[in-house]
């Protein structure tokens, strides 16, 4: 059994309800601080999701005081998993402040607040996103490798879905790996989450505090805030399907994602909270696989009887063509192997949609 007492911050969210439970269960204190955001909780209550046995702190983590009063709660050594933070990517372009000031500002206050009580914690793990490679690598027509700048409205409303590296089209995208793909962001939102590596990694390194940076591709399953419109396109999927209705897919159907199960992301955060110093860099935590949003589209027409997807081209300004990882770093340092295949954690998803 561990001891000790680990504060999620953002812990009444999507994520956090998943990984409350079993952090208790290996005999942790658990502090929830999480501000009860209307865009994820519409009427402003703690979730029933959230395990009974966390403590609730009703704050936010742009407040010193917040942070204190989680703190003083804790028993034992401290450990902090970071997870508030505003979501919303296309969001981010048009409230910038707002995705700022939550996730830059969120964040360089919980270290204030640390060394304010002059608490050094055994471990910080932050949830990263995929969203900070932006497009990632790819290989271009000659099997050259590199990275493609955003893709720009002229050439999508003439559907050209690939991006460019330079004057060239590429052609064949490559994993997300932590350690050789350079993080650039097309939007606020991911620039935010990189920002936060960025602050952590230096305060962590002065400080001499463990810190564990996950990346995490498409997160999703049973408990994902379904009236949350800036949530996760298997959501908007989900509820459409339990609908009858056809879903519709942009850009031709080719969007590639890497759809990992939130028990399996909450596996991965508890192992990075259990082996403090472990991860040395960030790493990726995905299925370790990209699949087609037809593909899944097809899936869940299929699993809830409803008609065929209907494949358009339309698509939206700053969405990347594809993203996912491989898992190699986090299996060697974390022990990390996803266990849901994408056909049950959909099965499992479409049920929530429709209760
Ligand atoms: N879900 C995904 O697909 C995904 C992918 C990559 C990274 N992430 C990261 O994982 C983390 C958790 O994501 P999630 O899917 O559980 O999101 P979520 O929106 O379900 O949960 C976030 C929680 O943070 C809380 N919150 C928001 N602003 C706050 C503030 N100012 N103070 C305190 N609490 C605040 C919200 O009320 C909510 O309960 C985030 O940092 C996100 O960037 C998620």
């Amino acid at each position: 059994m561990e001891n000790g007492t680990v504060i999620i911050s953002g812990g009444a969210g999507f994520i956090g309800t998943r990984v409350a439970p079993r952090l208790l269960d290996s005999g942790r204190t658990v502090i929830v601080l999480d501000n009860l955001h209307r865009q994820v909780h519409p009427d402003g209550a703690w979730p029933e999701a959230l395990d009974p046995r966390a403590i609730r702190i009703e704050g936010s983590v742009v407040e010193l005081d917040d942070w204190l009063a989680a703190i003083d709660r804790s028993e034992g050594d401290i450990s902090v998993l970071h997870l508030a933070a505003e979501t919303g990517t296309g969001q981010s372009l048009t409230e910038a402040r707002r995705h700022a000031g939550v996730n830059v500002l969120g964040t360089a206050t919980m270290t204030d607040a640390l060394v304010n009580r002059n608490v050094w914690p055994t471990s910080i793990v932050l949830t990263s996103s995929r969203a900070v490679y932006g497009e990632g690598e790819w290989l271009d027509e000659d099997g050259r490798p590199g990275a493609p700048d955003p893709r720009t409205a002229a050439d999508l409303d003439q559907m050209r879905w690939m991006p460019r590296i330079g004057a060239r089209f590429a052609v064949h995208p490559l994993p997300h790996v932590a350690k050789t793909v350079q993080p650039r962001p097309t939007n606020v939102y991911a620039a935010t989450k990189l920002a936060q590596e960025h602050l952590l990694n230096s305060w962590c390194s002065a400080m001499g505090v463990p810190l564990s940076i996950l990346r995490l591709q498409n997160v999703y399953g049973a408990g994902q805030a379904l009236s949350n419109s800036y949530t996760g396109v298997l959501t908007f999927f989900a509820t459409r399907s339990v609908a009858g209705e056809a879903i519709e897919v942009y850009e031709g159907g080719g969007i590639l994602r890497d759809f990992v199960h939130v028990s399996d992301v909450a596996t991965a955060l508890v192992a990075a909270l259990d082996a403090p110093g472990a991860l040395r860099e960030p790493v990726d935590i995905g299925s370790g696989e990209g699949v087609s949003l037809q593909r899944v589209a097809e899936i869940m027409a299929d699993l809830s009887s409803a008609p065929a997807p209907i494949v358009t081209d339309r698509y939206r300004l700053g969405d990347v063509r594809a993203a996912f990882a491989s898992i190699a770093a986090a299996q060697q340092a974390l022990g990390y192997r996803p266990k849901v295949t994408l056909q049950d954690g959909l099965t499992e998803l479409l049920s929530f949609a429709r209760s």
